[in-house]
């Protein structure tokens, strides 16, 4: 025979046929939309390298928060830029800080959303670094633990759902887990960021959040790009510590993290699609050399194919509005 008698085609021949084998489709439900929450009130501030995203007061959240909820998007992600910040990073715990006053409010405003909080001290410390810093230099493991437990303790008594420890110190999660079931918060979940990477694709986050560090890089507590095995040791590591979620971030270059994390573990597994991700498509779009909305569907469903249940993106608003798909 010399005609294709075996023809994949057929499976292609209609929207309505590619709509009716198609085996991932990503749900305004699969997404997380991050959010910076800034001091004071009546402040809402575009973010020159994340265009479209705003740092937004706590007063001004509610309407922001109710389009989240109608467009059926799962939670929220909060990121606090506080007034001050100290050595210790001491507004991380303030009862009146940005991030538990956002808690309050949005707990307020949509009850049904998922909370979550980033814990975590480079918003909150002077000197930029995720904990605690010693007189030479180098970030302390341990002398950190405490300082996030009491971040997430604070976080988890303005009422959040889940606190989501980004620091990439050894030990947190257990240490946090501990910390929340002694105070009577065994309710309370764990995201972890457990496989973060010391990652260039940070960039316009650290202007957003204000949380670059002042000196040196975060290369000996996050991931080394290049391991993935070492990822799932992390994630084996968080897990066994108490972790619920489990998350890897970034998500495009990592693509082959989120499936062995996937193919290896049973629990939920979140990618965070971060702010460089989200930057490079806007501004790629803005110059008209890409289509944004099916990029964004591309990214987001491949995100899914490669094995995450959850999708923490900046693109959550625009992509649950339009809902393209192919
Ligand atoms: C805090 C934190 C960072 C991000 C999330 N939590 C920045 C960093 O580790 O430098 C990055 C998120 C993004 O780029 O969208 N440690």
């Amino acid at each position: 025979m010399s005609y294709p008698h075996l023809r994949m085609r057929r499976l292609r021949r209609s929207e309505g046929i590619r709509r009716m084998v198609r085996e991932t489709v990503v749900l305004p439900q699969d997404l997380i939309y991050p959010m910076f929450v800034v001091a004071g009130h009546d402040r809402q501030e575009p973010i020159a390298s994340m265009p479209g995203v705003m740092r937004y007061s706590a007063d001004r959240l509610p309407a922001v928060v109710r389009e989240v909820r109608d467009l059926g998007i799962s939670g929220v992600l909060l990121f606090g830029i506080p007034e001050h910040k100290d050595s210790m990073g001491s507004s991380a715990f303030d009862s009146a800080g940005p991030v538990q006053q956002a808690v309050q409010i949005i707990k307020d405003t949509a009850p049904e959303l998922v909370v979550i909080t980033d814990v975590c001290m480079c918003e909150y410390t002077d000197h930029g670094h995720c904990g605690h810093l010693t007189q030479d230099g180098r970030v302390d493991n341990d002398r950190s633990l405490p300082m996030l437990a009491k971040e997430a303790i604070s976080h988890v008594r303005a009422g959040c759902d889940v606190v989501a420890p980004s620091d990439m110190m050894d030990g947190r999660v257990g240490y946090i887990r501990r910390v929340l079931d002694e105070e009577g918060f065994t309710d309370t979940m764990i995201m972890s960021y457990a496989a973060k990477y010391a990652s260039a694709f940070y960039g316009p986050f650290r202007d957003a959040a204000d949380s670059a560090p002042q000196s040196g890089d975060r290369k000996s507590y996050q991931m080394d790009p290049p391991n993935a095995r070492e990822a799932l040791r992390e994630v084996e590591l968080d897990i066994s510590e108490g972790a619920d979620i489990v998350m890897v971030k970034p998500a495009m270059a990592y693509m082959d993290v989120i499936r062995g994390v996937r193919d290896r573990f049973d629990l939920p597994v979140a990618a965070y699609n971060v702010s460089g991700e989200y930057s490079m498509i806007k501004a790629a779009a803005e110059q008209g050399w890409i289509d944004e909305e099916r990029i964004v569907a591309e990214v987001l469903t491949g995100i899914k194919r490669a094995g995450a249940d959850l999708i923490i993106t900046y693109f959550a608003l625009d992509f649950a509005r339009t809902l393209v798909k192919f």
